[in-house]
């Protein structure tokens, strides 16, 4: 169980890999996320296409499952659960929409609302007033009857967005969900989720690259090439996101710098902390051969694999793997 009662979802370094035997070798999608969500918080990622966005999606929601690091969602954690019991977390606690609606083709826009309720086993009769009370709220309620064919792509998303709060879930997971529409209809669909938000207590996740989709939220998140790289509050200014960056250090102390950063500090290295403060930490480059790792009792080595890719490292003391460059971890020796 999570200690923080209203955490509705939380990830620990999580990794991805997608196998293949392709001449291109494994690809590393997610390199060791840590997010945590509190109930009624909006919370966007925001990352180019390729970051790894709707993996680190499906993986929080449980549609698959990450090959290292865990999921908390509602306080239990997806991992230890049986396929069933799987199913059921996911249908009390989330609902997903994609930047397709995704609609069932040979189901009216109500039948398509109600579907998550009949698959709980509820009757139609009994889930089909509620569903059209959700279209209703949704500006839909005249477009009850219409195929998915028939609707618009605005339409058609509202459809969805009326399905997903059907079960009343506690969160929900939105893939770049207005990726499929023009501006206008686009800003609609945003406003929509804007009142949502403000007006209950569903918490949002969701994943875009175009940080308009992104201004609702409370905080977004920066993913490049499966990594954090930066956190934004609402405050800022999109137009100039480089004066109020902030740097996220997760619970595992991991701390990642964007790559401009990076550079500022002249590059990778080494680096000693002469004089840690609550909240200041100062960091100084040291040679390369001042720095040996201590042998005491405790002492720690370097993995002698990669945790993610399960590379060999073959007494190498790189600190990145070659293979798919996640940081390489101390161990107890
Ligand atoms: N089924 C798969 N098999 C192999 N590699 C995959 C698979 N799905 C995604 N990838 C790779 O994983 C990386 C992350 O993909 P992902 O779909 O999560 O990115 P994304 O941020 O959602 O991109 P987009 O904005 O284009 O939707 C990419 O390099 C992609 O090529
Ligand atoms: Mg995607």
């Amino acid at each position: 169980m999570s200690d923080k009662p209203n955490e509705i979802l939380r990830a620990n370094s999580i990794y991805h890999i997608y196998e293949s035997n392709a001449e291109d070798g494994n690809v590393v999608a997610l390199r060791g996320l840590s997010v945590s969500i509190t109930e009624g918080e909006a919370v966007a990622v925001v990352g180019p296409s390729g970051s790894g966005k709707s993996t680190l999606l499906k993986c929080l929601g449980g549609l698959m499952k990450p090959s290292a690091g865990s999921v908390e969602l509602a306080g239990t954690r997806m991992t230890r659960l049986t396929g069933k019991q799987l199913v059921r977390l996911r249908q009390e606690t989330v609902s997903f929409i994609f930047q397709d609606a995704n609609l069932l083709p040979h189901l009216n826009a109500i039948d398509n609302v109600a579907q998550p309720l009949i698959h709980q086993g509820i009757l139609a009769r009994k889930a089909r007033p509620k569903a059209q009370a959700l279209l209703d709220k949704l500006g839909m309620g005249e477009r009850s009857y219409g195929l998915p064919e028939e609707l618009s792509g605005g339409e058609q998303q509202r459809v969805a967005i009326a399905r997903a709060l059907i079960t009343n879930p506690k969160l929900i997971l939105a893939d770049e969900p207005t990726g499929a529409l023009d501006p206008i209809t686009s800003r609609e669909v945003l406003q929509l989720f804007k009142e949502l938000h403000e007006e209950s207590d569903v918490a949002f996740l969701l994943v875009t690259h175009n940080r308009e989709v992104a201004s609702f939220c409370e905080r977004s998140l920066e993913l490049r090439e499966g990594r954090f790289i930066a956190q934004h509050g609402t405050d800022v200014d999109i137009g100039d996101l480089s004066e109020s960056r902030e740097l996220i250090i997760d619970d595992t102390g991991t701390i990642t710098l964007p790559p401009d950063v990076l550079l500022g500090l002249g590059g990778p290295g080494r680096f000693e902390m002469s004089e840690i403060d609550r909240d200041l930490l100062h960091l100084e480059r040291v040679d390369e051969d001042k720095v040996s790792v201590s042998t005491g009792n405790n002492s720690m080595v370097l993995s002698p694999n990669c945790p993610a890719c399960k590379y060999d490292y073959a007494g190498s003391d790189d600190q990145l793997c070659p293979e798919c460059g996640s940081s390489r971890p101390m161990i107890q020796s």
